[in-house]
């Protein structure tokens, strides 16, 4: 598992691939006078502006714009310290090993790639450079997760034998993952890599073991041209820009809503045709929405894991059984949705950006064997991603000035990429598992031990 946190960063830093979760690295460099953002780099420059235009309103200078193509030329040009990944996961590997290869410390979104080859190649590239590579794994950063794993290290329910795990996305935030990109297998690897990776790092985290075998079955259950005739859901439109059937589509979302979505997709689709609005409801889907999963782990403990993306309610429960006791969490994200409607907003579209109206409890309980059940009280933090968002970025850059470090008691939270392509492996089996319908074994699949 992951070293211990080093100094925080600081320095020249580049961003690539400069969408919407980018904005989040753009603010909190802006914020940071211990960085400075030099480069941008993406395949569309109006997306590249609408960036420096964040810079500008934090009074930063702008930085130099690269086309995709030109991301040598930067690397060679501008001196970096830190490059940040934020690109679309089936390409971050190309960004990730030349840049490890020329000894810049690299900060990636999860997951960290999307299929076997491209892991090999990034595990090969850190080994072979002696590099070092981040995957920036926010879940870890949540209070509750990080009292989870502390709950568990103590020893409070002595050894875990089993986990249950059930995570929902909801048909605002789980609909978005079919609206775009992402609903195309090889661009995403499907939620079980794309999403669900978080999920199986937390695990990871949680239980400090690494999984061995992986069986699953999934399915487009509810999304999709046929599934949206039986439910009765589908309209009929190819995307909601410009559509009349799309305007009171619950499932439609209306990127002229949101200022952030309007600059950067709307006003800015003209140069590459990427349209973030799609139908849900199409049949040029390649990835699931219903997913049940077996983990087998080397300490011998075994997890039910099962991932819905079209639930009324988003959040998750998770269960540990131990030979001395339970742990259960529940946190619920959203206790329910209200129809979106063109005119009406696009808020809680984009996930963990910030905490929503409607966010339910959050709870973790503990209960020994023969001992009644009590709360395990924790600090709730209601930031983007339960607070995640903002511990992570103090613990990697340091605090902004003049404000209190968002601080964990755990030191050992980033995950390397080991950690990166074990979580990721987990996902990348099940959906071998969902193909084949048998076992498969991490170690076969990544052709090595991690
Ligand atoms: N940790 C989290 O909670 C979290 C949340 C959201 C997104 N993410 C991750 O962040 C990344 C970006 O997600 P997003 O929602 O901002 O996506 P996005 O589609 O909004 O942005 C991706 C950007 O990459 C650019 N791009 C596409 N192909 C490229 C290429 N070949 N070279 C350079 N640039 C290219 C696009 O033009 C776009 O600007 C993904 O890997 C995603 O998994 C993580």
């Amino acid at each position: 598992m992951s070293a211990q946190n080093k100094a925080k960063l600081s320095g020249r830093v580049a961003i690539v691939g400069t969408g919407h979760r980018a904005r989040l690295y753009t603010h909190s460099i802006a914020t940071r006078p211990s960085l400075e953002l030099v480069a941008l780099c993406d395949t569309n420059p109006d997306r590249m502006d609408h960036h420096n235009g964040l810079l500008k309103e934090h009074g930063r200078p702008e930085a130099k714009k690269y086309a995709a193509e030109d991301f040598n030329k930067m690397l060679d040009t501008e001196n970096l310290d830190i490059l940040v990944v934020t690109t679309i996961d089936f390409t971050h590997d190309l960004y990730i090993v030349p840049a490890v290869k020329k000894g810049i410390k690299v900060l990636t979104e999860k997951p960290m790639t999307t299929d076997v080859e491209k892991c090999k190649k990034i595990l090969s590239a850190v080994e072979e450079n002696n590099g070092s590579v981040q995957v920036l794994f926010n879940y870890r950063y949540n209070p509750v997760h990080w009292k989870v794993a502390e709950v568990i290290a103590e020893g409070k329910i002595g050894n875990v034998k089993s986990v249950h795990f059930e995570w929902l996305l909801d048909t605002v935030h789980g609909a978005d993952y079919f609206r775009r990109w992402h609903r195309y297998k090889n661009k995403s690897g499907g939620l079980m890599v794309h999403k669900s990776s978080h999920h199986f790092d937390l695990v990871n985290f949680w239980i400090q073991s690494k999984p061995a075998s992986v069986f699953g079955m999934g399915a487009l259950s509810f999304y999709g041209t046929e599934q949206g005739k039986k439910s009765g859901w589908a309209r009929d439109y190819d995307r909601a820009r410009g559509s009349k059937a799309a305007e009171d589509d619950p499932f439609a979302i209306h990127l002229e809503d949101d200022q952030g979505l309007k600059a950067l997709y709307h006003d800015a689709e003209h140069v590459d045709n990427y349209h973030r609005d799609m139908n849900v409801f199409a049949d040029d889907i390649t990835i699931e929405d219903d997913m049940s999963v077996l983990v087998h782990y080397e300490s011998g403990v075994n997890m039910t894991y099962h991932l819905t993306a079209y639930s009324p309610w988003e959040g998750y429960r998770v269960m540990f059984n131990g030979d001395q006791g339970r742990l259960e969490v529940e946190c619920i994200e959203s206790t329910h949705r209200v129809p979106s409607k063109k005119g009406g907003g696009a808020e809680g579209v984009v996930h963990g950006e910030k905490a929503l109206k409607n966010e339910g409890h959050n709870k973790i309980t503990l209960q020994k064997l023969w001992g009644e059940k009590e709360d395990v009280p924790f600090v709730w933090a209601t930031g983007g991603h339960g607070g995640g968002d903002e511990a992570m970025l103090d613990q990697i850059f340091g605090p902004v000035p003049g404000q209190e470090e968002h601080k964990s008691p755990i030191n050992r939270l980033s995950a390397d990429q080991t950690d990166g392509a074990l979580a990721m492996a987990v996902g990348l089996a099940a959906n071998e598992s969902f193909k084949t319908g048998k076992l498969v074994e991490i170690k076969e699949l990544l052709g090595r031990q991690l």
